[in-house]
Formats: structure tokens, C-alpha cells, sequence
């Protein structure tokens, strides 16, 4: 019985100094997993690199841990981009992905350098080759494949299979090897597949490793094309309760570089270099938010509601994805959990609840709830809703809180309105 501590912090204390909703991750467990993803990849296989999927989590202080650990780092927008320029990221290491990039992005990924882009489409790959001629620069690009195989998860965290946006089929992808062959400032080095997100075991991953395995010995055979890349994505799973029960990420990964080396022994092929980009495996479980609560009430024969001060802005998750997370009572942590509570957020929004029936000690204004898992697409997702202002993240490293980025003000909500007094300006510079 007492206080919840996470990574040797009072999470009560922490609500207290840093004030709620509160965003908490752990820097050594993020270096941790970082660390358990390299020895079980770079540093066991030859020619294997981790790439961190930065859409998961980014801020500058997550930019300087890749850094020190040297991994690579995925990027989907202009705006992660700058971070990344900002800090600056080694350029080479950076993959620019992403199904709709606009001229403006390819021409920042073109100007900085970027190592890859991973391209979508024909169109996108002619554009950039035509970009990167003016820029006078040659780019290398993956390109991305829908192996057709549906992991078994939320609908909306599938990037693979017959209804996807992303990436061409195989057939496609070998229809255009010529055309893209014949470009002269772009330079294709391998293929992409991600099959998408939370994903509890490595079937999906496997069978998609297969199909662009297939496609590789295909491309080379019938089109002359020699991928030295292949990039395997992300999607591993983290366990958000008790019911999730994901393979370790040795599992995942072991299993694809083996079955990617026995196919290309098998062929006579040279395997090819890969590549993952794990994003939530790395983030989610080293974060937790803590919130505190300003209301409670019973509906009978419904739920017990405890209203708490954040929800959908800091959390979108559950109402894009049902997601469903565990959560303590962080000032009564250990306290016989024998009410059902639905933890409610604050946003005028029937689907802004954070839990829904989850088991929980007697619960009271002012108490303090820690959600658990919630370090990856919380941050990354936030948004202002009801004009609510995005939380801080206190980082802690070797047992030490400190701000890693502030609060977001009342006042920075309204920053980008033109005084009442002042003429709106035509055109906004970024
Ligand atoms: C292309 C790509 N790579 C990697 C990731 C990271 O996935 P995860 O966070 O599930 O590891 C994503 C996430 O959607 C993605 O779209």
C-alpha cells in the first residue's frame, strides 16, 4: 500500500510539482529496449540496421537518445523532418516515408540529404527523379510494397491487404522496375513492407517477408534489378493489459533475418541488407500518464463515472482505435481494487472516455490515476480539442525528473490568430 512509483519517482509527487495531465516516460527504459532491439538485430546479424519510426514519439530529447545509441530514424512529414534537421540528426540515417508527400517535403528531404526516400507510387518516384534532377542530386529510394497479408488488429492499424493505402503490389511494383530503372537521379535500392501495428506474433511479418522475398528473386530475374535493401517495418507488439500477450521482439525479429537468409541461400541470392523501424516497442511501455481527478459519479445500474482533466487531447487512442489500457490509482496504489470505474475525459465528446470498466480501489476527487503504456502516439497524437493545451513530459533518467517539454500555454493556443486589431496576413511562412 502507498504511492505508485514508476522508474523510481512518487507519481503523486510528480502530479503535484509538475501539475496534471502529465505526460512521464522513463529515458532508460526507452535506452533499454533500444539496446534490446540492437543485440538482438544490428549487432547479431551482419549488415542489419534498426530505424526508430519517429511518427511514435518524438521531441528533441528522444532525438538525442537515438543519437547516443546510433540508431536510424523514420520520418513522414516536413515537420518531423525539422526536428531532425534542427538536432542535427546524421542525415544518412534518416528514411523520409509517407503515402502523400507534398513538393514542399521532398524538396526540404532533397535539400537536407536524406538517406532513402520510401516511395508509394510511380508518380512519386517520377517526381522526386525530376526534383532531385534540378536539385542536381541523385536519390535513393525504397520502394513501398503491399504484400497483400492482413495482421491480425485493429482495422485502422493495418497497412497491409486488399483495402490499404500504402505501398504497390508486387505485380505493380514489377511493372514499374523498368521505367524506374531508367531514371537518372533516382536510384532504387530495395523494397518496403509494413504490415502494421500491435501486432501480437510474427505470422503477418513472416508471410509478408516471403511475398518480398519472392518479389526480390522475381525483380532480378525478370527485370534485372539487384535489391540490396529490404526494410521489414515495425508493428511489434507491447502489452497494454494483461490480456496482451505479444512474442518477444527476439521472436519477431530472429525469425525473419532466418527466414530471409534460408531463402536467399536457397536462390543463390545475396541476402539483402535489412532493416526494421520499431516505433511502439520501443516507447509505449516506457511512458505513463498520470491525471488527476475532478469528478465522480454514479449512474446506477451503468458505471461509476470518475471524470478526469484530460482524455481525448492527450490520448486520442481509444477513439480511433478502441484502444484499452490498465491503470492505477496512483495515491492508493495496492489498495484492493473492487470498484468497476469507467475513467472519463474531459472533452465534450461521448467517445472521450480514457477506460472504460476498469477494476479500481474506491476512487475520489483529487485522486490521482496513472494510465499505463501510454508512451507511444499519445504525445505524438496530442492535439488542442476544446482548446485544451498540451501537456508537459517530465523525463526521468537514472531516478531524476526533469522537464523534457513544457507545458503548452493558454496564450500559445491563440498564437497563431491575428490580433483583432492587426490585418491577417495573405500568405504564412512556415
Ligand atoms: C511505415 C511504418 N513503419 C514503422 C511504423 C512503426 O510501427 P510500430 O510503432 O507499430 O512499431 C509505422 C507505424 O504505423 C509505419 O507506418
Amino acid at each position: 500500500m502507498g504511492n505508485f512509483i514508476f522508474h523510481g519517482c512518487d507519481t503523486t509527487e510528480l502530479a503535484r510539482e509538475f501539475g496534471t495531465p502529465l505526460y512521464v516516460v522513463s529515458e532508460d527504459e526507452i535506452t533499454d529496449r533500444i539496446r534490446t532491439v540492437k543485440s538482438c538485430f544490428d549487432e547479431k546479424y551482419e549488415r542489419c540496421r534498426t530505424h526508430f519510426a519517429s511518427k511514435a514519439f518524438l521531441t528533441r530529447d528522444m532525438l538525442r537518445i537515438l543519437m547516443d545509441e546510433g540508431l536510424g530514424l523514420d520520418v513522414v512529414s516536413g515537420g518531423e523532418l525539422y526536428l531532425a534537421r534542427r538536432m542535427n540528426f546524421p542525415v544518412e540515417r534518416i528514411a523520409f516515408h509517407g503515402n502523400s508527400k507534398t513538393v514542399r517535403e521532398i524538396s526540404e528531404g532533397l535539400e537536407y540529404g536524406v538517406g532513402k526516400f520510401v516511395c508509394d507510387s510511380l508518380g512519386e518516384i517520377s517526381l522526386i527523379d525530376e526534383m532531385a534532377r534540378a536539385h542536381d542530386v541523385r536519390a535513393n529510394i525504397l520502394i513501398r510494397v503491399n504484400p497483400g497479408v492482413e495482421g491480425n488488429t485493429h482495422r485502422h492499424m493495418l497497412t497491409s491487404g486488399g483495402r490499404t493505402k500504402f505501398g504497390l503490389s508486387p505485380e505493380a511494383v514489377k511493372n514499374a522496375m523498368p521505367a524506374c530503372m531508367k531514371m537518372a537521379n533516382v536510384s532504387i535500392s530495395g523494397f518496403h513492407f509494413h504490415v502494421g501495428s500491435q501486432l501480437m506474433d510474427a505470422s503477418a511479418h513472416l508471410a509478408a517477408v516471403d511475398v518480398l522475398l519472392e518479389l526480390i528473386r522475381e525483380a532480378r530475374s525478370e527485370v534485372g534489378f539487384e535489391a540490396w535493401i529490404l526494410d521489414m517495418g515495425g508493428g511489434f507488439g507491447v502489452p497494454y493489459t494483461a490480456s496482451d500477450r505479444p512474442i518477444p521482439i527476439e521472436g519477431f525479429i530472429g525469425a525473419m533475418v532466418k527466414r530471409a537468409e534460408e531463402f536467399c541461400a536457397l536462390n543463390g541470392i545475396k541476402r539483402p541488407d535489412l532493416i526494421i523501424e520499431p516505433g511502439r516497442y520501443i516507447v509505449g511501455p516506457s511512458g505513463i500518464t498520470l491525471y488527476t481527478v475532478c469528478s465522480v459519479k454514479e449512474v446506477p445500474g451503468v458505471t461509476l463515472y470518475a471524470g478526469v482533466d484530460g482524455g481525448y487531447p492527450d490520448n486520442p487512442r481509444p477513439a480511433l482505435y478502441e484502444a484499452v489500457y490498465d491503470a492505477v490509482v496512483a495515491n492508493k496504489y495496492g489498495e484492493p481494487a473492487d470498484r468497476k470505474v469507467t475513467i472519463a475525459g474531459k472533452c465534450c465528446e461521448s467517445g472521450d472516455i480514457v477506460i472504460r470498466d476498469i477494476a479500481l480501489p474506491p476512487v475520489e476527487r483529487g485522486d490521482v490515476i496513472a494510465v499505463l503504456c501510454t508512451g507511444a502516439y499519445n504525445y505524438s497524437m496530442a492535439n488542442n480539442y476544446n482548446k485544451t493545451p498540451i501537456p508537459a513530459i517530465v523525463a526521468i533518467k537514472d531516478g531524476c525528473p526533469r522537464i523534457s517539454v513544457r507545458r503548452q500555454t493558454y496564450a500559445e493556443l491563440y498564437a497563431c490568430d491575428p490580433p483583432p486589431d492587426s490585418k491577417a496576413p495573405s500568405v504564412q511562412a512556415v
